[in-house]
């Protein structure tokens, strides 16, 4: 399977798995390390809104608690008309373990929408270089 295939059918996967009650828009996404592994997660909402995780967040995490540090891809997939790309946060969240030209793909329900870069949505990106003491 293609590897962008890959991240669709993890992504859509993980979208069916979805915790959320109170907005009804599930989401899930899927990223790869530059080893070919596969990470994927879905948004987990909470009564107390504001406590509520991305699918982004949660991808990311299950590739860090993997041992995984760089993204060499990720794959955002949530339904209606509207392009689905990640939220401000979780360009900040993708930014850490990932460079300006990353590939950011954009699915709805039938498959790829667009593709961005890291650097198209997220520009003047801070990130750990800027702690890098000169
Ligand atoms: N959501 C994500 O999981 N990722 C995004 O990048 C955009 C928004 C979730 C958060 C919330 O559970 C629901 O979508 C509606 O905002």
């Amino acid at each position: 399977m293609e590897p962008l295939d890959k991240l669709f059918e993890a992504a859509k996967r993980m979208q069916a798995q979805a915790y959320a009650p109170y907005s009804g828009f599930k989401v899930g996404a899927a990223l790869t390390t530059p080893d070919g592994a596969v990470f994927a997660g879905c948004n987990v909402e909470n009564a107390a809104y504001p406590v509520g995780t991305c699918a982004e967040a949660a991808a990311i995490a299950a590739m860090v608690a993997a041992g995984g540090r760089r993204i060499a891809a990720i794959l955002v997939l949530g339904d209606g008309a509207a392009l689905v790309t990640p939220c401000g946060a979780c360009r900040q969240r993708i930014r850490e373990f990932a460079g300006p030209d990353t590939p950011i793909h954009a699915a709805g329900p039938d498959g790829l929408r667009r593709s961005f870069t890291l650097d198209a949505l997220l520009p003047f990106a801070f990130g750990p270089d800027n702690l890098v003491a000169s």
